[in-house]
This record gives C-alpha cells, sequence and structure tokens, in this order.
C-alpha cells in the first residue's frame, strides 16, 4: 500500500495560502497581467523558487516570496483562484479539513492607513478586507465543490504589527465566514521586536472575544519566544516550536497543559531550524514524550512537498503509521473547529482508522 493510502483522511493545520500557490497560476497570472517576470515557464520558476541547495535559513525562504506576490497581490481574479484551487489541491491530497493561513495586508492593493501596499504595484479598491472577502468566496465554493472543509487563520506580520489591529477586526467579522483565528507570521516572534505590543493587544483582545490563537515561536529563535507567545499572547497552538526542547521547564509546561505544536518537518529542515542530524530532531522527543504536535507542509511552493511527502519523510525518520495517525488524531482534537464540527471530523476519523486512536 502507498503512503498516500495508507492515510485516506488527513488534516492540516499549518500551511499559508501564499505559501501553497501553484506555480503554474504565478507564470499564468504574470502573462496575463502584462508584468515583467523573468521566469516564463513553469520549470524555470519551480528551480528559482524551490529550497534546493544548503546552507538553508529561514531568511532566505521567506526572500522567496518576494518574487511571486507582486504577480498576485491586488488581482481580484487570482487572489479568488489560489484560493479555490488550494480546496482543489487539499481534496487531491486527501486533506479534508484545514486551516489556511495569510496575512490580507500583504495581498491588498489598498491599505486601510492609505500607505503604500506591500507587494501590489499599482493601487486599486482590493483593500484587506475585501482580500478576505474573496478568500472566504472562494474557500466556501471550494469546499462545497470537492468536498473539503477549508478554513481561514488571518496572519499579523511580526514586522508590521500597525496592521495587527485591523486583522483583529478582520478575525471578528468573518468569524461566521469561517474564519477561526489569529496568528503572527513571516519571521519567528522575537522577544525583542519593536512596539510588539500592538501585537500582544491584538492576541489579548483575541482570547477575550473568543478567537482561537496560534502563533510562530520557537522555530529559528529561541524557546523563550514560545514562553511570550503561551504568557503574554494566550497561544493555544505554537506553529513550529521545535526550540522549545531547549527549555526543560518550558517544556514540561507545554506537555501538562497540553499545547499543541504544528510541526512541520520539511521546512524545519530547510529553514535551518533544526539540527542537520536528523536524529536529533525534536520530533522524536514529542513522539516519546507523547506531546501533542500534528505534520504539516507549510510553504510547498518552495518545498516542493504535499502532506504525503512529509508523511514519508517521518516515517523513514523511524515514526510508524500508528504514529502518524495519532498525529493525524491530535490535530482535529487541536483544530479551531467549532466543536459541534470538531465532532463530526474526529467521529469520520475514527470511520477511516478505527477507534483505538481516540485514546491515543
Ligand atoms: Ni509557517
Amino acid at each position: 500500500m502507498s503512503i498516500a493510502e495508507q492515510f485516506p483522511y488527513k488534516i492540516e493545520l499549518h500551511v499559508h495560502l501564499d505559501g501553497a500557490i501553484r506555480t503554474e497560476t504565478i507564470v499564468e497570472t504574470a502573462k496575463r497581467r502584462n508584468i515583467h517576470f523573468p521566469w516564463e515557464t513553469i520549470e524555470e520558476l519551480k528551480t528559482h523558487l524551490v529550497m534546493s541547495a544548503p546552507p538553508y535559513h529561514l531568511g532566505a525562504l521567506l526572500e522567496k516570496f518576494h518574487t511571486f506576490m507582486p504577480v498576485v497581490a491586488g488581482d481580484r481574479d487570482a487572489i479568488h483562484q489560489i484560493a479555490y484551487e488550494f480546496c482543489e489541491d487539499c481534496k487531491k491530497h486527501d486533506v479534508f479539513y484545514t486551516e489556511a493561513r495569510y496575512s490580507p495586508q500583504l495581498f491588498a492593493n489598498k491599505m486601510s492607513d492609505g500607505s503604500k501596499p506591500p507587494y501590489a504595484h499599482t493601487e486599486g479598491d482590493i483593500t484587506p478586507r475585501e482580500v478576505v472577502n474573496i478568500i472566504c468566496n472562494a474557500f466556501e465554493k471550494g469546499s462545497q465543490d470537492f468536498g473539503v472543509k477549508v478554513k481561514s487563520i488571518l496572519c499579523c506580520v511580526e514586522h508590521a504589527p500597525e496592521w495587527s489591529n485591523e486583522v483583529l477586526e478582520l478575525c471578528k467579522e468573518f468569524k461566521p465566514r469561517g474564519v477561526v483565528a489569529i496568528d503572527i507570521a513571516c519571521g519567528d516572534l522575537d522577544p525583542d521586536v519593536p512596539h510588539k505590543e500592538l501585537h500582544t493587544r491584538a492576541f489579548q483582545l483575541a482570547a477575550q472575544y473568543g478567537i482561537h490563537r496560534t502563533v510562530h515561536a520557537g522555530e529559528s529563535g529561541p524557546a523563550a519566544g514560545v514562553r511570550l507567545a503561551l504568557d503574554e499572547m494566550h497561544a493555544e497552538r505554537i506553529g513550529h516550536g521545535y526550540k522549545v526542547v531547549d527549555d526543560a521547564e518550558l517544556y514540561e509546561r507545554c506537555r501538562r497543559e497540553n499545547i499543541h505544536f504544528e510541526v512541520c518537518p520539511l521546512s524545519s529542515v530547510k529553514t535551518g531550524s533544526v539540527p542537520d542530524d536528523l536524529d536529533k530532531h525534536p520530533l522524536h522527543r514529542f513522539i516519546n514524550d507523547e506531546v501533542n504536535f500534528s505534520i504539516n507542509t507549510d510553504d510547498p511552493i518552495v518545498l516542493d512537498n504535499d502532506l504525503t511527502s512529509d508523511y514519508e519523510m517521518v516515517m523513514k525518520m523511524g515514526l510508524d503509521k500508528e504514529h502518524v495517525i495519532a498525529t493525524i488524531f491530535h490535530a482535529a482534537r487541536s483544530c479551531f473547529a467549532p466543536p459541534e464540527e470538531k465532532k463530526q471530523i474526529l467521529a469520520e476519523l475514527v470511520k477511516v482508522y478505527g477507534e483505538k486512536y481516540m485514546k491515543m
């Protein structure tokens, strides 16, 4: 049985919509919009984007986004297409429930404070709010058409704390349309980032409003970022969080409080966030200590992965089929779907994999 066939129902909790755009959609969109783009074929662009050789670091991976985001930002049809195709790709890989995350500001061509849009070349009428509206429309249609459940997480951006309050407001407004949580992305949560109180405040209010919270922390930055995420931002899940194993007391606390870690195996290697020797990957500790974690792709466009290939990677690292299924159940229990929907997802998982994993 192939790896794909062994896991006919997958769940993904950590994937960036802008990191999961199809390469062909970027090439096509550049042509349609007459945007000068040095990579004319899918193969050329792929070769440029995919992180293929060390040394790996997070900054180099994030740099790649500057290549293609200007092609799609501020284009209504492209934004819709990307989100709709994302749903189709979920179906293709048997990902039946997922929470895709993105920063509304990075796709916009009109900023609410009148500043220059970060990626779009020309200004227009696509505000961050309109971005969320377009993507919710596409996720609703795509979920219906492909028989999957695709929710949204809206990201604050670490170096743009001035956007965080708007992100929070959008989370509130679009909660009825499948926006389930707030995140902070683009690099690691750095305890020393200037004006981080604007981020912190948005997360504290999110907790008050009943909006779920996940935070990128302890990926390439220190374990202290995980502590900050938990103490000051009320994070329920941690994006990556590998460095937590460097702080024994914090690690114990995360186990005790059943904090969920969104582990991205290939990404962790290609951002240089884990030791080169995969036997020392924190994933082994997580498995041995029964930590609550899931397996995720993060950014397929620059990593050239899918959920099956990440499952395959961890199986090569020594996890067996039961371990992987247990992580799918962890993902279901720690997902941000409303309680009724979560119950339904767990019931579907039990149908596919059996009752015993409910106890694991
Ligand atoms: Ni991420």
